[in-house]
């Protein structure tokens, strides 16, 4: 009776190659890049891998699944987004009101997260371009110190001109790879930046190992290598390395990110292979993540500036994403035509790793506004306009603080990280293994296999994702707010403007929160009028 009804996703993948370059485009972001590298400097260099391939082990493959199954089941009944699909999913076990009410909930995370995510996301995509421009017009060369690096990423934060035009410019070409649609657009666009992304990411990396000592002796940038991947032990006691560990499995993998991968994934035909494609998507992310973004960031940041870039990330505890904005571009500007070339390639690297997982965050949006009749261009073009509007805080607070000498301050994009980027995509991920887990969807398991080239055996479902999965996730939310790094983020700004660091940490709160109970209330009314009469 039930799979009789489904009527097919509304749009398809063209093929399979393009699915998974799509899927490996929304997980492989500056996550892989400058994230992971940072997190593995700070906690216990490889030990930092223990943790973090146990969480892959125990969270990130069986949560890869799950979202995937979720997708492809849902897209059968033209559910383009997480909350439909889990209200479908819900109502085998619920009546509709109660499974209504998860949806709602699942559709104020969607409508908070694809928002707020997105607006710093893409402002930091656009410094970046920022300096791909600077790296391809040669303009980089006449940078050649750091203060002169740092000075540039000052007015990219702060003034408008800097910050406005590149980041206006990667937010409409988001929207143009997305408004034509899945194969005419996202694939399409995945299939030209990804091979590209690898390519410049093996030419870095092979660079790194090759171009040992190009300033000076002593900078070996095998140094650098080693110095990062010395196993710190001592590390694994902490239970901030364990965290971190996992956090960093659920940013890379963009599990709970709104439910861009289900998403992604409603695009699939009933029977087509997920088992496979879900563990090529996560083995190519690691591959990305582990041995190219684990061998060009600090490899190549010893090669040409010694331990001065080891420092910032170590002692002054500056993100390894400040050092590529602020402190590389001086390291490329010294090496001349060379250096620009090298940087054209690394900055072009990181906007293309943006871009595609920006273009995911906006499709799902693009397919909320779809259920409340805006078509897909429409709904392109008003979802790059709301990220935009809701990240020029960033730039406000920027321009406000530029004079202080402690100054230009980013607490509200911080602290957006902070909540939707860090906090909120774990609590996502717990709601659905446990609305979507073995205790609720008695098939899911069979619907995870059905078409599969491999099988995926069943204590995955019903053990790890169904029970281990939910523990885990729930003593991470206990965690995160008790690490210090919320205080320490609004407390960022000195006197005379205190009041700026809990204003801003404030606005980002009451945002998160309007977009929570707006997509509340509009997902109850979508299920309403479109979903409430699918019989499941
Ligand atoms: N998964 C994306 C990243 O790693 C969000 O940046």
């Amino acid at each position: 009776m039930a799979e009789n009804k489904s009527i097919g996703p509304r749009e398809t993948w063209a093929t399979r190659i393009g699915l998974i370059l799509a899927m490996a485009g929304n997980a492989i972001g500056l996550g892989n890049f400058l994230r992971f590298p940072g997190r593995v400097a700070l906690y216990g260099g490889g030990a930092y891998l223990i943790p973090y391939f146990i969480a892959l082990f125990l969270l990130g493959f069986p949560i890869m699944w799950l979202e995937w199954t979720i997708g492809r089941y849902g897209g059968q009944y033209r559910a383009h987004w997480l909350g439909p699909m889990m209200y479908l999913i819900t109502k085998k076990k619920f009546n509709h009101r109660n499974a209504k009410l998860i949806a709602g909930i699942f559709g104020g995370f969607v409508l908070s997260i694809s928002i707020l995510l997105n607006a710093y996301y893409t402002n930091l995509i656009g410094w970046i371009a920022f300096w791909a421009g600077m790296s391809m017009s040669g303009r980089i060369t006449e940078v050649t110190e750091v203060s002169q690096s740092v000075g540039y990423l000052l007015k990219v934060i702060s003034d408008p001109f800097y910050n406005l035009i590149p980041w206006a410019i990667s937010l409409i070409i988001t929207g143009i790879i997305v408004a034509p649609g899945i194969s005419k657009g996202i694939e399409r666009g995945n299939k030209i930046m990804m091979p590209l992304l690898f390519l410049f990411a093996i030419v870095l990396l092979i660079t790194g190992f090759t171009w040992r000592t190009p300033i000076k002796p002593e900078w070996d940038s095998l140094k650098g290598f080693f110095w990062l991947w010395t196993p710190r032990y001592e590390m694994l006691g902490d239970p901030a390395t364990w965290l971190e560990g996992a956090g960093q499995i659920f940013f890379t993998l963009s599990l709970g990110i709104a439910g861009i991968i289900p998403t992604y994934a409603s695009y699939l035909r009933r029977d087509e292979d997920l088992t496979l494609s879900a563990l090529t998507t996560v083995s190519l992310n690691e591959f990305a993540e582990v041995i190219c973004g684990g061998s060009i960031a600090f490899t190549l940041g010893y090669a040409f500036g010694g331990e001065i870039p080891i420092g910032m990330v170590f002692v002054d505890k500056k993100s390894p994403f400040f050092l590529a904005m602020a402190v590389y571009p001086a390291f490329f500007g010294k090496l001349g035509t060379a250096g620009a070339l090298l940087g054209t390639l690394w900055y072009t690297l990181l906007w293309f790793a943006g871009v595609t997982s920006a273009i995911a965050i906006t499709n799902t949006l693009v397919e909320f506004f779809n259920d409340l009749g805006i078509k897909r261009s429409m709904g392109a073009f008003l979802s790059v306009f709301l990220m935009f509007i809701f990240g020029l805080p960033i730039v406000i607070e920027g321009s406000m603080t530029i004079n202080y000498d402690w100054g230009p301050t980013t607490v509200y994009l911080d602290f957006t990280d902070f909540v939707v980027g860090s906090f909120l995509l774990v609590v996502v991920a717990l709601l659905e293994t446990v609305f979507a887990g073995a205790f609720v969807w008695k098939e899911g398991y069979e619907e995870l296999n059905r078409g599969g080239l491999i099988k995926v055996p069943k204590w995955i479902w019903t053990i790890l994702l169904s029970i281990i999965a939910p523990l885990y996730l729930s003593a991470m939310i206990f965690w995160l707010p008790f690490s210090t790094r919320a205080d320490a983020i609004i407390r960022q700004t000195g006197k005379p403007l205190e009041w700026l660091g809990p204003t801003m940490a404030t606005l980002s709160l009451v945002f998160t929160l309007v977009f929570f109970v707006t997509g509340y209330i509009a997902t109850t009314k979508i299920i309403e009028k479109k979903y409430a009469s699918i019989q499941v």
